[in-house]
């Protein structure tokens, strides 16, 4: 498949080629679009021919849903039970257009290849000019998982998209960063207690304060596979991976730079044939003999991290790295986001402090 390539910057939006891509949508092609997150790879959520190729594209288990994107509130009842009000409509009032994932019931319009075969469906309304255009333009609601190889880091920049999404979708819009860097948080509101299914861009602190309790899905945490059932099925795979092994650390900030250094240290003297690579706070930067060392922001600041962690785990690989030793920051606020993804990369491979 040729993939054509859309190249636009949000603050001049080409309204002629959204209108390309909304056709090519309606015709039941793949658009890969930008949101406020991450990149996501967008088909007729309505239609199951069309959600097909996603998964095909990704190379994803077909038993894990996918998000439907709208560009208004109103259009909810066309896909799900809802019927305005209550706690869902004062998350809708605060956190949209915007980094939250909504599940509801479904109704049958939405068909089961796009919910994994659940009885719920997951809803988003993203912030971005780009994907409302090109949402309302297309007349449906868009299914749209992160626009990666199934496994690999989400990807933040058409660089990143296009290095995994090459021929294998109709059109790609490039229209630059994004600007959070990690994915919605997902919040399930089907049953009577709200739960947090997965951390993101909203923060648990802020939903409790929108909506009182709301409980904590043991996956968020990212530590190891839950038991029993998984609530959201896409936390159950190995995930946001890069190819090089990662090794992640967490503690204080001396004590990780003095643990890290001392791995390095034990590389070398095996002969120095492994590639390191280094996830450094800038607080740290200067405390490694690394072969490559990338810094997402200072340990303080999450969302630096947020915006800059996957774009970096893939940059490694391009580097050529082996093995990757990664600092933790603190797990609160969207940190609690940012660890749910490092702990999920490293796959396990974990020191705590
Ligand atoms: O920010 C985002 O959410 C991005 C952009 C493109 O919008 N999309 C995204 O989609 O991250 P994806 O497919 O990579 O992740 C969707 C997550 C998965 O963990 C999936 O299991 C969960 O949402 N999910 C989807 N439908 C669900 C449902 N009915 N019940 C529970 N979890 C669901
Ligand atoms: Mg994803």
């Amino acid at each position: 498949m040729k993939t054509r390539v859309f190249k636009m910057s949000r603050d001049s939006i080409d309204a002629g080629l959204i209108n390309e891509a909304a056709e090519c949508i309606k015709r039941g092609g793949t658009v890969i679009f930008p949101t406020e997150t991450v990149y996501g790879l967008g088909a007729d959520g309505l239609n199951p021919d069309a959600v097909r190729k996603i998964y095909v594209a990704k190379g994803r288990p077909s038993d894990n849903p996918l998000i439907l994107h709208i560009s208004s509130p109103d259009y909810i009842d066309a896909i799900a039970n809802y019927g305005g009000g209550g706690k869902i409509g004062k998350l809708i009032e605060r956190f949209w257009p915007g980094p939250l994932t909504i599940v509801l019931k479904k109704n049958d319009k939405v068909p089961d290849i796009s919910t994994g075969g659940l009885d719920t469906v997951a809803i988003r309304m993203p912030d971005d000019e780009i994907a409302l255009m090109l949402i309302s333009g297309s007349g449906t609601a868009i299914a749209a998982p992160s626009a990666n190889i199934s496994g690999k880091p989400s990807p933040t920049n058409a660089e990143d998209v296009i290095e995994d999404m090459d021929g294998k979708v109709d059109i790609i819009i490039d229209g630059g960063p994004t600007g959070i860097g990690l994915e919605s948080t997902v919040v399930d509101m089907s049953s009577s207690v709200p739960k947090l299914l997965r951390p993101g861009g909203i923060t648990i602190e802020e939903l409790r304060d929108t909506i009182g309790d709301v409980e904590l899905d043991p996956s968020t945490s990212g530590n190891g596979s839950p038991q029993g059932k998984v609530r959201s099925p896409g936390m159950k795979y190995r995930h946001y991976s890069p190819d090089a092994g990662m090794l992640l650390v967490e503690g204080g900030l001396k004590e990780t730079a003095e643990t890290i250094k001392a791995l390095i240290k034990k590389e070398r003297d095996n002969g120095g044939k492994v590639v390191v690579g280094v996830l450094s706070c800038e607080e740290n930067r200067g405390e490694y003999d690394a072969d490559y060392i990338l810094v997402p922001g200072s340990r303080f600041n999450p969302s630096d991290y947020a915006k800059n962690l996957f774009s970096m785990l893939r940059k490694f690989d391009r580097l050529g790295v082996d093995v990757i030793f990664a600092e933790g920051i603190p797990a609160e606020g969207l940190g609690f986001a940012v660890m749910n993804r490092m702990r999920r990369a490293a796959g396990g491979n974990i020191i705590t402090l």
